[in-house]
Formats: structure tokens, C-alpha cells, sequence
């Protein structure tokens, strides 16, 4: 999926200091450009929370009023139609941003991927749809089209407030539960995102609490454990669903606190980003014990087994986790 290309200055001069002064003055020049472009005023909307009628559910979950109008502008395109079967509405970061813009030339994002997951959809009627880390909601959108019921799980208020729209064009919001946390080991923390206009995608939550939580700040995020999630699905008695996680290395989080979800959910299928990036080894080494201890197979495409010796070299970028007799989908 979306990719983060972290850039290592790597150099061992004899003269240090003077270089050194020069990258932080670049850098401090590259970083207040970046956040000089944003508008940060217009492009927060408060997304208002209901108080949910959900027994259980704890305080730090915040599910979005779909109700709410939206304030801003944004630009939101029809895509196009996925097997002559499904179309949705995608509403859009600025023309900055590399996933925005090429979905508006496309009229898709992930186009094999989706449709695989749509594939699967018809396959099974009662499957409904879980994301996490949803971004523009692309997926959350073509699944809650299709008529599932979809939990999707998004912490950057910009891209909360696009879905939001997305889902009132379409008319989906009996389909949709829009929960506006990031996943974490603990509940409650209030965390920055870095910020990158130029791949919205790729933003991850700092590990580091800032013990404050403003409405108006949009690189602010309040985590919770994936586990409270369950009164949810619960509520809407969800049994089956397809998941896709994208959330930038958090995927530990989610496995570590997720246990009860896995358990009371049905869940044969998996799409997950497999960026195994030497820093996040240690991370994807957690991440893939625990599905292969929950008898899942790693899969190319649903079908292709990829062998898990080679998880940190050449596995693709995008896998699909599969916990299922495979004759009845391959
Ligand atoms: C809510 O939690 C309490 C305590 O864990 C439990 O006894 C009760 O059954 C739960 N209610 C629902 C509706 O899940
Ligand atoms: C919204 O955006 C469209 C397209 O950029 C523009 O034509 C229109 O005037 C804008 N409306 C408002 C209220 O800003
Ligand atoms: C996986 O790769 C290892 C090392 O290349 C090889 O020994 C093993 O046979 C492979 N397993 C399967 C199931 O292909
Ligand atoms: C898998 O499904 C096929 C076809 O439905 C069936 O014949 C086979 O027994 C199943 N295998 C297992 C292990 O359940």
C-alpha cells in the first residue's frame, strides 16, 4: 500500500560539526515548508462523536456522527465500477498527496486488491468488512457500497472528515461505523501523527504521549485497544468479516490487544501492508507468530502460498492472511 521512504543521512566526515549544522538547518527549513502548506485551520473540522448507546463500550472509543455536516470543500469522485458490480464515492486529500492523485486519475485505489476482496464478498453474503486504518476510505467505502456492514477504523481527522462525506454521497451511514482511534497496547493515550501532505498514507502515530488531547489539533489521535472494538461488533452481531490493516507498523498493537475480536469474529481473510522494513523486523516477527499461531497461511492472492521463511525478503508489499479451506475460494 502506501509506502514510507525514510531518508538515513549516513555520513562519517572528519570535520562533523559544520555538515551537521547544515542538515539541521535543511531540515528545518524542508519541515517548516511542510508544515507551512497545510492549511491547518480549514482543514480540521471538529468530527463530532455521538454518545453511544452501546453497552460496554469504553469511553475512549470515538465513534463519528455521521449526521454532522461537513464544512469543508473537498473534492470527492465517483470511481469506477469494479467488476460491472460495485462504484463508490472517494473524497480526496489536495492534489499533494500521491494516493489522492492518483486516484483521481484512476477512478481506483488498489484496483487488484479491492476487487479481490469484492470477489470474496460475493462468494459470501454474510461476510461484512472491517478496516483498519482506512485513510481515504477506499475500501471501507467500495465494501460499505456493496451493501456490508463495515467497522472502519481511522485516526487522521482529515481523513475521518473525507469519509464521513463519502459516506453521506452515498448514502451508507446504516452500513458504516466509523471509529476515530489509533490502535495501541494502552487506551486513552493521546499521541501526535507526524505529518506528510505528500502521502497522507504513510503518516504514523509518535509512540510518545502528549498527555493532552486538543479537538482542534488534526495530528492528534486518542488510542485504544483493539479489543474495545468488541462491543461493537457485538452490538451489530458481526460473526464474519474480511479485515484489511494498514496502519504503519501498529499492526503488533493490534495483534497484542486483539485476541478477543479474533475470537469472536470469524475472520477468514486478512489483507495487510507487509512493509518488513529492517526497523520494523522485530514488529513483523510478533505480527506473523501470531496469525500463523491462529492457523492462518500467508498468501500472495487468496491462493498462492508464499513461505514464511522468506517473510523479511521476498514476500510482496500487500499479503493476504487466509484462515479457510482454500478449495472453496482457489
Ligand atoms: C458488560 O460487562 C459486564 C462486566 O464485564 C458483563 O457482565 C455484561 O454481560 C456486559 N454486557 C454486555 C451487554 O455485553
Ligand atoms: C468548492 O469547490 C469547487 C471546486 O473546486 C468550487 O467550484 C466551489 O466554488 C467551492 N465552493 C465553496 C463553497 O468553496
Ligand atoms: C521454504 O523455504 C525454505 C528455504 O528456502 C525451504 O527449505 C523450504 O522447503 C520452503 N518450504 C516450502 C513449504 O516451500
Ligand atoms: C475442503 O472443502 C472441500 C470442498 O468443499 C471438501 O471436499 C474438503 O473435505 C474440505 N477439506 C477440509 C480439510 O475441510
Amino acid at each position: 500500500m502506501e509506502n514510507c521512504f525514510t531518508t538515513i543521512f549516513n555520513q562519517r566526515k572528519r570535520k562533523p560539526i559544520l555538515f551537521a549544522l547544515a542538515i539541521a538547518v535543511l531540515y528545518a527549513v524542508y519541515y517548516f515548508k511542510l508544515n507551512s502548506t497545510i492549511p491547518t485551520t480549514l482543514n480540521i473540522q471538529a468530527t463530532k462523536t455521538i454518545a453511544s448507546q452501546i453497552p460496554n463500550l469504553s469511553k475512549y472509543v470515538n465513534i463519528i456522527d455521521l449526521h454532522e455536516d461537513t464544512k469543508e470543500n473537498f473534492t470527492c469522485i465517483e470511481t469506477k465500477y469494479l467488476l460491472h458490480i460495485v462504484k463508490t464515492t472517494i473524497c480526496l486529500h489536495d492534489t499533494r498527496d500521491a494516493v489522492s492523485n492518483d486516484i483521481k486519475k484512476k477512478k481506483i485505489w488498489e484496483e487488484r486488491l479491492i476487487t479481490e476482496v469484492i470477489s470474496f464478498l460475493i462468494k459470501y453474503p454474510h461476510m461484512d468488512f472491517i478496516d483498519v486504518g482506512a485513510n481515504v476510505g477506499s475500501y471501507t467505502m467500495f465494501a460499505a457500497s456493496f451493501g456490508r456492514r463495515v467497522i472502519s477504523i481511522e485516526c487522521f481527522k482529515p481523513n475521518i472528515n473525507r469519509i464521513r462525506k463519502a459516506v453521506q454521497i452515498e448514502n451508507v451511514q446504516d452500513k458504516v461505523v466509523l471509529v476515530g482511534n489509533a490502535i495501541y497496547s494502552e487506551s486513552g493515550k493521546t499521541f501526535k501523527m507526524n505529518s506528510d501532505p505528500f502521502n497522507v498514507g504513510a503518516q504514523a502515530i509518535i509512540e510518545k504521549d502528549t498527555g493532552e488531547y486538543s479537538n482542534d489539533d488534526m495530528y492528534a489521535v486518542t488510542t485504544i485497544r483493539f479489543d474495545e472494538i468488541l462491543p461493537i461488533l457485538q452490538d451489530k452481531d458481526i460473526r464474519n468479516a474480511v479485515m484489511k490493516v494498514d496502519i504503519q507498523w501498529a499492526e503488533i498493537f493490534l495483534c497484542e490487544t486483539g485476541k478477543k475480536v479474533f475470537d469472536y469474529v470469524n475472520i477468514p481473510v486478512v489483507l495487510m501492508e507487509w512493509d518488513a522494513v529492517p526497523h520494523a523486523k522485530a514488529r513483523m516477527g510478533v505480527v506473523l507468530k501470531f496469525f500463523i499461531e491462529r492457523g492462518y497461511v500467508a498468501t500472495k492472492d487468496m491462493c498462492t502460498n508464499l513461505n514464511t521463511t522468506d517473510a523479511f525478503n521476498s514476500w510482496p508489499g500487500d499479503i493476504f492472511w487466509v484462515n479457510m479451506n482454500r478449495s472453496q475460494i482457489c
